[in-house]
């Protein structure tokens, strides 16, 4: 029989590429977002991408009645848990409502997991439990660092309630995945990142630089101790990454974990400074950048790249498409939004 696997958070920029790596992996799958930070874009694209419309909730996830009705009314055997605020500043203006929305949520999401017989859950994780790491690059057992915003701690809080309840509840097992920067779109250009309003995240200023939308990007810092003084991260094609998702999935689903409860790194292995970013999308897209160099960023960390061996051993699951490969797609899908 066909595994139904929950998408919570399911019409945002990495919820609808995993819906769709879900459905060409032969899963059904369930759409459910209060649409707070999304419209129906990246939903109305999935449905195009895959030739049939998906079951949609409309909820919110902080609503444990409507979290209860959802476990009834769908067996659900999967669940993997997006729906969150994801801004670093404006958790730090609004820590309140971070907390309540991102802890609430994912407690709903446990409780209902224990209490309609049993769950696989996937936890959304982020590389920014790892702070400044000591060590690059940085493997799971690496020490997570005390968190620097709001938004870093309901990541990390959120690992812990999954590893605690997986730990008292038999009947749920869980999955953290910790995404370093994950970039790009989907090659049909039906379904990408749609930031509101300014981009706080580096490939949107790009491409909405590129197609005139802002004047100029700002790269913050150009005196940090790297080889050309911009910062190192580690930038994850969205397909990739989507695919990971079902690696895990399937290995909940299929009884494959060697613990109940597992951590995977997902990236490349790769470090990419701002600049050879900046560099690459205009080299593979044949146009010139408007940039200048800026401050720093408060809070940014200096370089973080991960050592993805686990991931890539264990869950079978390797990131395959270039820097290149992923700002092309970028901007293919920058164009598709301005109707180009
Ligand atoms: N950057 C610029 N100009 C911009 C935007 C970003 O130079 O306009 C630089 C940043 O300073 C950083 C790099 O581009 O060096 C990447 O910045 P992003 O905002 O795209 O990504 P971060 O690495 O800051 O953020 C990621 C995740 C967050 C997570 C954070 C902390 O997107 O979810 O890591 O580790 F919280």
């Amino acid at each position: 029989m066909k595994k139904t696997v929950l998408v919570s958070g399911g019409a945002g920029f990495i919820g609808s590429h995993v819906t769709v790596e879900l459905v060409e992996a032969g899963y059904d799958v369930v759409v459910a977002d209060n649409m707070s930070n999304c419209d129906m874009t990246c939903f109305e694209g999935v449905t195009k991408i895959i030739g049939r419309r998906l079951p949609f909730v409309q909820m919110d996830f902080c609503d444990m009645e409507a979290v209860n009705r959802l476990f009834e009314e769908y067996h659900i055997d999967a669940v993997i848990h997006f729906a969150a605020f994801k801004a670093v500043g404006e958790s730090v203006e609004m820590p309140l409502l971070y907390y309540r929305n991102n802890l609430l949520s994912f407690i709903n999401v446990l409780e209902a997991a224990r209490t309609h017989g049993g769950c696989n859950v996937l936890f959304s994780s982020s590389a920014t439990v790892y702070g400044e790491p000591e060590e690059l690059p940085v493997t799971e057992r690496s020490p997570r660092q005390p968190a620097t915003s709001p938004y870093g701690n309901t990541k990390q809080m959120c690992e812990d309630f999954l590893r605690d309840a997986v730990k008292a509840y038999s009947e749920i097992k869980g999955i953290a995945l910790r995404y370093f920067n994950p970039i790009g779109a989907h090659p049909s250009a039906l379904i990408g990142e749609l930031p509101r309003g300014v981009p706080n995240n580096l490939v949107p200023f790009i491409t909405q630089t590129a197609i005139g939308k802002r004047e100029c990007l700002s790269i913050f810092g150009n005196d940090y101790p790297t080889p050309d003084g911009t910062c190192l991260r580690d930038y994850i094609d969205i397909v990739d990454l989507a695919k990971a998702h079902v690696c895990a999935v399937s290995r909940m689903l299929d009884g494959r974990m060697k613990e109940p409860y597992e951590i995977f790194n997902v990236g490349t292995g790769r470090p990419v400074s701002v600049l050879e970013l900046v560099t690459a999308f205009e080299k593979v897209n044949g146009l010139k950048l408007n940039y200048r160099f800026a401050p720093r960023r408060s809070g940014d960390v200096t370089a973080i790249w991960a050592d993805p061996t686990l991931a890539n051993e264990e869950l079978g699951w390797k990131a395959e498409r270039s820097v290149e490969d992923t700002l092309a797609a970028a901007w293919a899908w920058e164009k598709h939004l301005a109707g180009k």
